[in-house]
């Protein structure tokens, strides 16, 4: 055993994502996808944490507990709720909880793009449409202009190679569920243009998405307070069971390197890890037997996150943030531990010489895991729906006095 000390301004946060937390984010596509007839969502997304309104006395938590770092997102739906008309109180809004990080010493971390999409934008045609990463750009140049002195850290997207890892991961296709149809309908699009986010697994997407990346990379380095900006990954830990050596390479390739390989040259990628996948000759394979899993379905297994931070420095070759990484567990005590396990994972990484700057946690809250609902339970705070009051968990007071601390056993 060894103590593994972080460089003096490593980033100890948590995440959340706008849609997930703030509540009755009407102008979204995902309002309208949560209330269609035949549904899949568990349950519409509603008041979700009221962090719209909480905001103030969340950060001030979060910052009580020991952290110095906040990641949450920007929604453009609520900044930019009509094509082409721009809500200045939104954005206030914004400035105001980026005034409220800064006033506690909070490095605020923003996303422009955490799954969520306006209405109008869905409507015609979205991420399959070659017009939108210029009104993505436009909205950009809003936020650089509106919040640029305020931001520490920027990511463009979240996980645009979800929708490949979902393909291989779920056993339907959501493109073709009578759901896929009516969303198209409700949008007024055909059901090959219905282009959303987070359920559209086709290189067209992501194509489209990159152009909007690049040259939002831009775009975001054009203010007077410049700030890194990169966009984040899902990552999953590969591993091969015995013969599925070259299976594991060709996952590897089309879930996770492609897209590493598009963010060379940024200022950093953010890798989120919550579990391992186990390739064997045909494909996936099941969690070994007696495995402990998670309320995802997926393997608890802790020490993924330093398999993907090595991979994305291989293949990437830019500094990184793990910008989150979790379990969903009704057992607090099991987070404890898989939050420990993991840190240690981080520093191991970092020991071995891998530039790590920030470490968040998924996520700050309890909150609406998209089309699972309430149910699986990610926070190292416990949210009351009812009434909106905050517990933080035992968890939440680990990962503050390891974040003070600033080192640990390894
Ligand atoms: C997403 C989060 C989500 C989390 C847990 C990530 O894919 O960025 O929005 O809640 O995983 O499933």
């Amino acid at each position: 055993m060894q103590t593994f000390n972080f460089p003096e301004n490593f980033l100890w946060g948590a995440s959340t994502a706008a849609h997930q937390v703030e509540g009755n984010n009407l102008n979204s596509e995902l309002w309208t996808l949560e209330h269609l007839p035949g549904t899949i969502f568990a349950e519409p997304s509603g008041d979700a944490c009221d962090h719209y309104h909480h905001y103030r006395e969340d950060i001030q938590l979060l910052g009580k507990l020991g952290l110095n770092a906040y990641r949450f997102s920007l929604e453009w739906a609520r900044i930019e709720p009509s094509e082409g008309e721009f809500s200045r109180a939104e954005l206030d809004h914004y400035r105001r909880m980026l005034s409220a990080c800064l006033e506690q010493g909070i490095t605020p971390v923003v996303t422009l793009h955490h799954f969520t999409s306006p209405r109008w934008l869905i409507e015609k045609g979205g991420w399959l449409d070659q017009r939108t990463p210029d009104s993505y750009l436009r909205y950009c140049e809003r936020v650089v202009r509106h919040l640029g002195d305020l931001i520490g850290a920027a990511c463009t997207f979240n996980e645009v190679n979800l929708p490949v890892v979902l393909s291989k991961i779920l056993p339907f296709k959501v493109s073709e569920t009578p759901f896929w149809q009516t969303a198209a309908q409700a949008f007024g699009v055909t059901p090959d243009r219905l282009g959303l986010f987070q359920f559209v697994a086709d290189p067209r997407m992501s194509e489209i998405v990159f152009n909007a990346h690049h040259r939002a990379y831009d775009v975001l380095h054009s203010g007077s307070h410049p700030f890194p900006v990169g966009m984040t990954l899902a990552m999953m830990d590969f591993h091969a069971a015995p013969g599925g050596e070259a299976m594991m390479a060709r996952f590897q390739r089309e879930l996770s390197d492609v897209y590493l390989e598009q963010l060379r040259g940024d200022d950093f990628v953010g890798v989120q890890t919550y579990s391992r996948m186990i390739i064997g000759p045909d494909g996936i394979e099941p969690p070994p037997e007696g495995a402990e899993m998670n309320q995802m379905g997926e393997e608890y297994y802790p020490e993924a996150i330093g398999g993907t931070i090595r991979r994305a420095a291989q293949v990437a070759g830019v500094p990184i943030y793990v910008t989150e990484n979790g379990v969903a567990t009704e057992d607090d005590t099991r987070r404890v531990e898989y939050l420990q396990r993991a840190v240690r994972s981080v520093a191991a990484a970092m020991a071995s010489g891998i530039d790590v700057r920030g470490y968040f946690s998924w996520s700050f809250m309890d909150n609406f895991e998209w089309i699972s609902g309430y149910r699986p339970k990610f926070g190292l705070v416990a949210v009351d729906r009812e009434t909106q009051a905050r517990t933080p968990k035992p968890s939440a007071f680990w990962l503050g006095k390891t974040a003070r601390e600033n080192k640990i056993q390894i």
